[in-house]
């Protein structure tokens, strides 16, 4: 099984309740954004898995190539891998997936967005930090029925304004349904894009 070896993390929490499911940033493990997910909706079930690839001796979701950029063909397979994580955990801890949420924060987010433009996975409304585009996509899918709040720092040193309005106006002509925050500082996450987020996730639970 692709999956046999992914570090998971579940907190139960009541079922009839959409779940949260947990993608860290590089760096970060399944269980980093548990605190922010419980009060995000503290009483929502959380699935937190982490991403297997080690470089640099960091945890995340895709390589990069020698020279920098994003590894493609990582990418494409990564994504595969944790969409099957997702289904295999998601089916063990009795999760509707219809129903889930992600929290993905920087690489955890960019991942779950190259997913929505790239593979059809199940999740359809998401909490993206900072999230960024990864690689053009030739044809879009049909996004009418998903709905992302996603954040913005105008420090970014990661993530510049034109790469995010990018990542935006792509999913928005693939017509989801988008939120924006955006903040003075960096790549972090500060307490009034928590509040923002948390009044997103409050209004998108059923
Ligand atoms: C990525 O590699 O996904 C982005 O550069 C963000 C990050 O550093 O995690």
């Amino acid at each position: 099984m692709a999956n046999e070896q992914a570090h998971v993390f579940f907190k139960s929490g009541d079922p009839a309740v959409a779940p949260i499911l947990m993608l860290h940033g590089t760096g970060g493990d399944e269980e980093d954004l548990s605190k922010i997910a419980s009060y995000l909706s503290p009483s929502s079930p959380q699935l937190g898995i982490r991403g297997h690839l080690i470089e640099n001796g960091q945890t995340r979701y895709f390589n990069h190539t020698e020279d920098g950029g994003f590894d493609l063909e990582s990418l494409d397979s990564e994504t595969d891998w944790l969409l099957e994580a997702i289904d295999t955990y998601s089916e063990q801890y009795h999760l509707n997936q219809e129903k889930m949420i992600v929290v993905g924060y920087s690489n955890g987010a960019n991942v779950a967005a190259y997913a929505w433009l790239a593979k059809h996975p199940l999740f359809k409304k998401s909490v993206l930090f900072h999230p960024m585009v990864l690689t053009q996509v030739t044809t879009l899918p049909d996004l009418s029925n998903v709905s992302l709040w996603a954040s913005h720092g105008a420090q970014d040193p990661i993530v510049s304004k034109t790469n995010f309005d990018e990542l935006m106006q792509t999913l928005d002509t693939a017509h989801a349904d988008i939120s924006i925050f955006e903040h003075e500082q960096s790549h972090n996450i500060n307490e009034p894009e928590l509040v923002s987020a948390k009044a997103w996730v409050t209004a998108h639970l059923n």
